[in-house]
C-alpha cells in the first residue's frame, strides 16, 4: 500500500483522475520511481530501443521469467489500472528468493494510446506489431510527434522498432492486472482470453462559417453527421452484441459561434468490431453526404480475438485453486501472447468500474493477488 501511496499525486489531473502519457513530465516521474524501487531490491534497470524498462534480476535473459505491466494512464484514469501490476511485481520480488532462472520485471511504453492514439504502443513496437515508420508519425492532440516525444524523454526515434534481442529474451510473461468489470468474485482469477478490439477515426469534414449569420439551407455542418454517428454506433453494437464507444469527439476549430469546418471522432470497438465499422460507415457516409459533407474512416489499431496460453493457464489455476475468466480490455500481455507462453492474473473489481478515477480495488484483494502473483513467479522460476 505504501508503494501506491508513492504514486498517489503524480500527474493527478485537477479534475480527479491521472493524466500520465507516453513520453510526458508523469509518466517520467512514474518512471524514475521504479528505477529506485528496482534499485532498492538489487535489480539492474535497462531501457529497450523503445523506451520499455527492464528491471533485471541478476543477468538477463535468455529464458527469462518477465512480469510486470505499465504506468501511464488514461485520460481520468483510476490509480490501479497499470501500477497495480506493477507495484506486485515489486512487492513479489520482495518476497521471493533470486530465481535460478533470468527474471525480469517490466514496465512498458504508453500501454493505452492515451497521447498517441495507439495501445499498447511499448510492446507494439518490441515485437513488431506497429511499423517504426507509423510510429514515428503519430502525433499527440497538440501536434507533437512520436518522434520528437521520444527523443525529448531520451529514446532515440531512429532505433525504435522491433527488438529482436530484447523479444528472443522473454521465455514467460506474467502480468497482474486489476479485473476492469464485474468479472470476478473471488479475489484473483487467471485470464483466458482478450476480445478483439480496435480504434477507427472518423474523420467528417463540412464548411466553417458564421453560427448568426449562416442560414441553415447554406450549411454544411460536420456536427450533424458526427451526432448520428454517435447515436447509431450504440444502435449497430446491440445489433451485433458488440461493445462500441465514441469516447472522443473533436470539433475544428472550436468555437461556440463557429460552425466547425471538421469534426474528427473516435470509435472503440470490441467483440464484432469489424460489423459494427463497416455498418456504422455507410450510416457515416449517407449522414455526411445529406448535409453536403465529406467523410474518411481510418484504422488506426486493431488486434484479433487473444487466448492465452492453455498450459499455462491451467498450471496457474490448479496451483491458485482460482477461475479463468476473459476480458474486454486489452493488455500488453495479449500482444506478448503471440512470441512467448503469456498469462494474465486478474484482482478483483468491487464496483466494475475501470478508467475512472473512481476503479478501486480492497487491501485484501490486493494482498491476495501479490501473494498469488509471488506463488506464480515461484513455481515459474524451478
Ligand atoms: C486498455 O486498457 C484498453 O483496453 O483500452
Ligand atoms: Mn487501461
Ligand atoms: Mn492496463
Ligand atoms: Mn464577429
Amino acid at each position: 500500500m505504501s508503494l501506491l501511496d508513492d504514486l498517489a499525486d503524480v500527474g493527478r489531473a485537477p479534475g480527479g483522475g491521472y493524466a500520465r502519457h507516453g513520453f510526458d513530465r508523469a509518466e517520467a516521474e512514474m518512471r524514475d520511481w521504479f528505477r529506485e524501487q528496482a534499485g532498492r531490491r538489487g535489480l539492474d534497470v535497462e531501457t529497450d530501443r523503445n523506451g520499455n524498462l527492464w528491471a533485471w534480476w541478476g543477468t538477463p535473459g535468455p529464458d527469462a521469467l518477465v512480469t510486470g505491466s505499465h504506468l501511464d494512464s488514461v485520460p481520468g484514469g483510476g490509480a490501479f489500472d497499470g501500477p497495480l501490476g506493477v507495484i506486485s511485481a515489486l512487492e513479489a520480488v520482495s518476497r521471493m528468493d533470486r530465481p535460478a532462472r533470468p527474471f525480469a520485471v517490466i514496465v512498458f511504453t504508453e500501454e493505452e494510446g492515451g497521447r498517441f492514439g495507439v495501445p499498447c504502443l511499448g510492446s507494439r513496437l518490441l515485437t513488431g506489431a506497429l511499423a517504426p515508420d507509423r510510429a514515428r508519425a503519430l502525433r499527440d492532440a497538440d501536434g507533437v510527434t512520436l518522434a520528437e516525444a521520444a527523443a525529448s524523454a531520451g529514446v532515440d526515434p531512429v532505433h525504435i522498432g522491433r527488438d529482436e534481442e530484447a523479444l528472443s529474451r522473454i521465455g514467460t510473461f506474467v502480468e497482474l492486472h486489476v479485473e476492469q468489470g464485474r468479472g470476478l468474485d473471488v479475489p484473483v482469477g487467471v485470464g483466458s482470453t482478450v476480445i478483439e478490439h480496435g480504434r477507427w477515426r472518423f474523420s467528417f469534414m463540412g464548411e466553417g462559417n458564421h453560427a448568426g449569420t449562416t442560414v441553415l439551407g447554406d450549411r454544411h455542418d460536420p456536427m450533424l453527421p458526427a451526432a448520428e454517428t454517435v447515436l447509431a454506433t450504440r444502435r449497430i453494437a446491440s445489433t451485433v452484441d458488440a461493445r462500441a464507444t465514441v469516447g472522443r469527439l473533436v470539433p475544428h476549430p472550436g468555437g461556440t459561434n463557429v460552425i466547425p469546418s471538421t469534426v474528427d471522432l473516435w470509435l472503440d470497438a470490441r467483440g464484432h468490431s469489424r460489423d459494427v465499422v463497416a455498418e456504422l460507415t455507410g450510416v457515416a457516409e449517407r449522414a455526411a453526404a445529406a448535409e453536403g459533407c465529406t467523410l474518411t474512416v481510418t484504422e488506426e489499431s486493431y488486434s484479433g480475438t487473444v487466448t492465452f496460453d492453455p498450459t499455462l493457464r491451467d498450471r496457474l489455476t490448479d496451483l491458485l485453486g482460482a477461475p479463468e475468466l476473459p476480458t474486454g480490455a486489452g493488455h500488453d500481455a495479449a500482444v506478448l501472447a503471440a512470441h512467448a507462453p503469456t498469462a494474465m492474473l486478474y484482482v478483483r473489481n468491487p464496483t466494475g468500474i475501470s478508467h475512472a478515477p473512481e476503479e478501486f480495488a480492497e487491501d485484501t484483494d490486493i494482498e491476495a493477488g501479490v501473494v498469488a502473483l509471488t506463488r506464480v513467479l515461484e513455481s515459474l522460476s524451478r
